[in-house]
C-alpha cells in the first residue's frame, strides 16, 4: 500500500495546507498506528484513537472470519474516523474545497460529514486508492443501499467499538448476529435506530435506502420462487433488490416489468390461452425505458401509466443463439421491476404482433397471488408479493419491525 515502505514505517506523507493544523510532520522511523496515536493525541482527542485501534482490532476479527480483506479491514479501522477531530464548520468549508455533495441533512448535522472527509484524507495524505477502502469508510455510519460486504464490515465493528459507556441496548444482539451474518447485524443496528428515529436529529437519506434494502432483501428470502433461479424459455433470470435506476447500466436494460395498481389494488392481465401474465415487454430499439412501460400499459391494458417506481431487476441470460430482438444486450440482459398506479379505461389495443390479452382485473393482493399460484406461476405471485410489500414500505404503510 502507498503509505508504507518496506520495512513498515510510513512513507512521504502528503499534508496540504487546509489540513494543515490537524497534521503534525510524520516522525523518522514511524509507523502508521504510532502517527495516528501522535495524530489523535496533538488533535487532543485521545479517545477516538482507543476507539479506531479497537475498530481496527474488530474489524480485522471479522474479516478473517467472512474471508475478507483483512489489510483493508484494518485499515479502514485505524482511518475511519480521523476527520472528527476537524470542527464542523470546517467540515462544510472542506467538503465543498474538495467537491463533495453535502446534503440537507449533512448542513444541518455536519458531523455526518466526517465518513467522505475520512475517505478523501485517507487518499490525499495517505496516497491510499482502494476502492473498497473507500467505499467503507465513506458509508461507515449511515450504509448505503449498495452496500458490499466490507462496507457492513466496517459499519458493524464501529458499531461494536464504541466506549463501554455508551453500550447502547442492541450492542449484545448485534455482537451475536456478527458471528453468523453482517447483513444481520447490521439489521439489528437498523431496526433500532429506527425505532429512535422520532429522537435522533436527522436520518441521513442513506441510512433510510440502506435500511429498505436490507429489509427487502430479508423479504426476499421468504419468497422462494422468486430467490432462485427463474427459468423462462431460454432465459434463466435472478431477481436482485435495488432501487436506483441510474446506477444500472443502461445499455443493459431490455425489458421492462411493472406490478401494475389501482389505488392499494392490483391489476392483472390474462391472455386469450388463459394464462395470468407479467405486465411489461420488451424495449423498442433506443426506446427510454417508461416509454416502453407507458405503451405496454396502453397495449396490455388498455390504461395509461401514472407513476413507477423500481424495487429491483431481473438479471437475465439467455442460452439462445440469437438476442430475442437484434438490437438488445445479448446474452445478458435486465428486466426492469417495479410497481406503480395506472388509470383504467379504455380495451387493450392488443396489436398483432403482441401477445393478446382477453381480460384485466383489478383485485386485493391475496386474490392475485392465489390467481398466480393456481396457474403455476408462483415466480409471478412472489413478484406481486414482493411489490406490494416495497410499495407498502415505500408508502410509509406501518410496519411491524
Ligand atoms: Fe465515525
Ligand atoms: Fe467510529
Amino acid at each position: 500500500m502507498g503509505y508504507e515502505k518496506q520495512d513498515g514505517t510510513l512513507q512521504q506523507i502528503h499534508i496540504p495546507a487546509e489540513l494543515d493544523i490537524y497534521f503534525p510532520l510524520p516522525a523518522e522511523g514511524e509507523n502508521l498506528t504510532e502517527y495516528l496515536e501522535r495524530f489523535f493525541s496533538h488533535n487532543e482527542e485521545p479517545d477516538t484513537w482507543t476507539h479506531c485501534r479497537k475498530v481496527a482490532e474488530q474489524a480485522v476479527q471479522l474479516a478473517e472470519h467472512y474471508q475478507l480483506d483483512s489489510r483493508i479491514a484494518c485499515l479502514g479501522g485505524w482511518l475511519h474516523d480521523m476527520s472528527t477531530v476537524i470542527p464542523d464548520q470546517h467540515k462544510l468549508v472542506l467538503a465543498a474545497h474538495y467537491g463533495i455533495t453535502i446534503l440537507p441533512e449533512e448542513r444541518q448535522v455536519p458531523y455526518l460529514l466526517h465518513q467522505q472527509l475520512s475517505s478523501r484524507i485517507a487518499e490525499i495524505v495517505f496516497g491510499l486508492h482502494a476502492p473498497e477502502l473507500h467505499s467503507a469508510i465513506r458509508c461507515h455510519t449511515t450504509l448505503k443501499e449498495d452496500m458490499e460486504p466490507m462496507d457492513q464490515l466496517l459499519f458493524v465493528a464501529d458499531k461494536l467499538s464504541w466506549q463501554a459507556s455508551d453500550a447502547a441496548p442492541y450492542i449484545d444482539r448485534m455482537r451475536e448476529a456478527a458471528h453468523y451474518s453482517l447483513e444481520e447485524a447490521v439489521q439489528v443496528y437498523l431496526a433500532y435506530v429506527w425505532g429512535e428515529k422520532n429522537r435522533i436529529p436527522v436520518l441521513h437519506p442513506w441510512l433510510i435506502a440502506a435500511r429498505m434494502t436490507v429489509q427487502s432483501r430479508q423479504y426476499l428470502r421468504t419468497l422462494p420462487a422468486l430467490s432462485t433461479d427463474i427459468h423462462w424459455g431460454p432465459v434463466t433470470a435472478r431477481f436482485q433488490v435495488w432501487s436506483d435506476v441510474v446506477r444500472l447500466d443502461s445499455t443493459l436494460i431490455s425489458n421492462v416489468s411493472i406490478v401494475p395498481m389501482v389505488g392499494d389494488q392490483f391489476v392483472m392481465i390474462q391472455l386469450t390461452d388463459g394464462r395470468w401474465e407479467l405486465p411489461g415487454g420488451t424495449l423498442e430499439k433506443d426506446e427510454p425505458y417508461l416509454d416502453a412501460l407507458q405503451r405496454e400499459v396502453e397495449e396490455e391494458m388498455g390504461g395509461t401509466l401514472l407513476d413507477y417506481r423500481v424495487f429491483g431487476y431481473f438479471d437475465c441470460r439467455s442460452s439462445a443463439e440469437h438476442p430475442y430482438r437484434p438490437y438488445i444486450s445479448h446474452p445478458r440482459f435486465i428486466r426492469l421491476a417495479g410497481y406503480g398506479q395506472v388509470k383504467l379505461g379504455g380495451a387493450p389495443l392488443n396489436p398483432p404482433d403482441g401477445e393478446q390479452v382477453a381480460r384485466v382485473d383489478v383485485v386485493e393482493i391475496e386474490e392475485a397471488v392465489d390467481r398466480f399460484q393456481r396457474s403455476g406461476r408462483s415466480d409471478l405471485a412472489d413478484f406481486y408479493r414482493m411489490g406490494y410489500y416495497c410499495w407498502q414500505q415505500q408508502s410509509g404503510v406501518p410496519d411491524e419491525r
